[in-house]
């Protein structure tokens, strides 16, 4: 997968890709990411890539030219599976949305700041419109960060035990059920017995029920 950043702020984009699972990801060459710095693609001196929106209004949008110049050169170099618009007016990211995007080979993200992107970038390039919830972030830059976390965590190879993203909450519609390691007794705290019993099938039939337990308790909309 090779996924292109386009940002006016690429240095809230560099750490969330300098350790872990996504740096460890890019070293194993199964993700390329890419941060373009929109103002590279501005002219003049001012480097300007907003401007007052027409019909007034207080905040400013962000100009088509750099943005189009910018996508333009990027698919001039290879053709794209989506351009995606990080914008809290978008769909809402879950895991089913993160497994899709999973599967396609090469990505555009554009991140937005201030009021927003003019309406022809999303009508001339955008083929998908993602936010990560519902409120509010100060540009998009942290959104994409959540996005690529969310999508490169589940390329084949990524996490050492491949089956692991399987068993992630929300994989089927359900969260995870609670998890526990050494010790087994602290300050009078004990792990569930089941758990120490060695009693494979029972303790995969306990995760289950403390599965589908927790999710009724804390998100019955999952269920439905
Ligand atoms: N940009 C600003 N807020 C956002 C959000 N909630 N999701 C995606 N992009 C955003």
């Amino acid at each position: 997968m090779r996924i292109d950043i386009i940002t006016v702020l690429p240095e809230l984009l560099t750490s969330p890709f300098e350790a872990s699972i996504l740096k460890r990801a890019i070293e194993k060459d199964l993700v390329e990411v890419h941060l373009h710095n929109l103002r590279d693609y501005t002219s003049g001196n001012y480097k300007q890539v907003d401007d007052y929106q027409f019909g007034g209004g207080a905040g400013m949008v962000m100009m088509i030219e750099p943005i189009d110049k910018c996508i333009s050169h990027l698919k001039a170099e290879r053709t794209y599976d989506e351009v995606i618009y990080m914008t809290p007016d978008g769909e809402t990211l879950n895991q089913s949305i993160a497994n899709q995007i999973s599967l396609k080979e090469n990505l555009i993200i554009l991140c937005g700041h201030y009021k927003g992107v003019d309406q022809r970038v999303r009508d001339m390039h955008v083929t998908c419109e993602i936010s990560i919830g519902d409120y509010v972030l100060s540009g998009g830059e942290l959104a994409a960060a959540v996005l690529c976390d969310a999508v490169i965590r589940l390329l084949p190879g990524v996490l050492n035990d491949e089956t692991s993203a399987l068993t992630d909450t929300f994989q089927d519609n359900l969260l995870a059920p609670p998890v526990y390691t050494r010790p087994s007794e602290y300050k009078g705290m004990e792990v569930p017995k089941i758990l120490l019993s060695g009693d494979f099938p029972k303790i995969e039939k306990w995760r289950e029920e403390q599965a589908l337990e927790r999710t009724q308790k804390r998100r019955p909309d999952l269920l439905q």
